[in-house]
């Protein structure tokens, strides 16, 4: 398939997106936490080519991504929902829409199996970025859209990653800018008693806590290696390999100068055997531009061809820095050495 590449400035390619989108195709798009690969969310068909591009597993997920708050309530059942839940996700819309914040709520009937992995929740977002805005307003349908890479492959959050996974497999690719937060939403889960995040993201418990008046969980799962028998995410996604380089990847854990220290001491080992060596390390405390980087740094080392990828561990007692680890110990497999 020859893959378009599109201009977010042109307002024919703009309808051009909109114009696949409605008959079915597939356009991947930026979003202001990584780029999306969109189909109509009510078309089975189009969402199961979704799964085909990626290679995905078609028990995942995806998220529903709404142009207006309103939507909301053609996409859920609310009504399967206690009021008090309802209220809370008025306000969360409210507060975090557009953003990147995805709720989790009952389904309503309209949105087929292939959308929710058979579930009887739906994840819906409204993403705060222009494009994506326009092009769900324009193509008339709710787009579901996961990340736009192929399926264990670190997440793309520049056009020219999408190009390298996508070209070829689908229809068309908007060239945007690069995305400003980096990593994907933060999934919360309505459903219950207690708010619950399923993944963590730039938008904190904390975040939402404040916004609620009432104290928001982080899955227990999160904190978990995916070895045990007791590890049973709820968000279908988090069981599956991620973010994966294709170079080999470790990390250190300790305090930020040995880490310093320990990464140039094995880069020099690890070199001396014959190995190209790369490193990841952000300076203390900078989880924002960790976020921001951390996807874009995995794909450029595979790009320069490393054999090797060491990175230093962020603090998880940060809420940001926990949903960067979150990540980065899925990318090396969970090898991690304290140093
Ligand atoms: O920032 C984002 O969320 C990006 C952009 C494109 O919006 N999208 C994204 O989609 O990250 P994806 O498909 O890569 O991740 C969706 C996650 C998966 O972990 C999936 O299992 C979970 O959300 N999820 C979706 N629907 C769910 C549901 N009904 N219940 C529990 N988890 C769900
Ligand atoms: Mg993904």
């Amino acid at each position: 398939m020859k893959t378009r590449l599109l201009s977010v400035t042109s307002e024919a390619d703009m309808q051009e997106a909109a114009k696949i989108i409605a008959d079915g195709g597939l356009v991947a798009f930026p979003t202001e936490t990584v780029y999306g690969l969109g189909a109509d969310a009510l078309n089975a068909r189009a969402v199961g080519s979704v799964y085909d591009a990626k290679g995905r597993p078609s028990d995942n997920p995806m998220i529903v991504h709404v142009c207006r708050a309103d939507d909301l309530k053609r996409i859920y059942d609310l009504d399967k929902l206690p009021q008090q839940n309802q209220k809370q996700i008025r306000a969360l819309t409210e507060n975090f829409w557009p953003g990147p914040l995805t709720i989790i709520g009952p389904r309503a009937a309209c949105v087929p199996d292939r959308t929710t992995g058979g579930l009887e929740t739906v994840a819906v977002r409204m993403p705060d970025s222009q494009v994506a805005l326009d092009l769900i307003r324009q193509s008339g349908c709710p787009i579901a859209a996961p990340s736009a890479n192929i399926s264990g492959r670190p997440s793309p959050t520049r056009a020219k990653d999408v190009v390298a996974d996508m070209d070829g497999r689908i229809e068309a690719i908007f060239m945007g800018g690069d995305c400003q937060v980096g990593i994907e939403s933060t999934v919360l889960d309505m459903t219950g008693d207690t708010p619950t995040i399923l993944r963590p993201g730039i938008l904190t418990a904390d975040d939402i806590s404040d916004a609620l008046g009432v104290p928001v969980a982080y899955d227990k799962a999160l904190s978990q290696k995916p070895d045990g028998d007791d590890f049973k995410p709820k968000a279908p996604g988090m069981k599956y390999k991620h973010y994966a380089p294709k170079a080999d990847m470790m990390i250190l854990e300790g305090a930020y100068t040995d880490v310093k220290r320990e990464i140039e001491r094995l880069r020099r080992e690890k070199e001396r055997e014959g190995l190209k060596v790369g490193s990841i390390l952000f300076e203390e405390s900078a989880f924002r531009e960790a976020a921001h980087d951390f996807f874009a740094r995995l794909r450029d080392l595979d790009q320069a061809g490393v054999d090797l990828i060491i990175a230093g561990a962020l603090s998880g007692e940060d809420q940001v820095g926990f949903a960067v680890m979150n990540r980065m110990v899925k990318s090396a497999g969970y090898n991690i050495i304290k140093v």
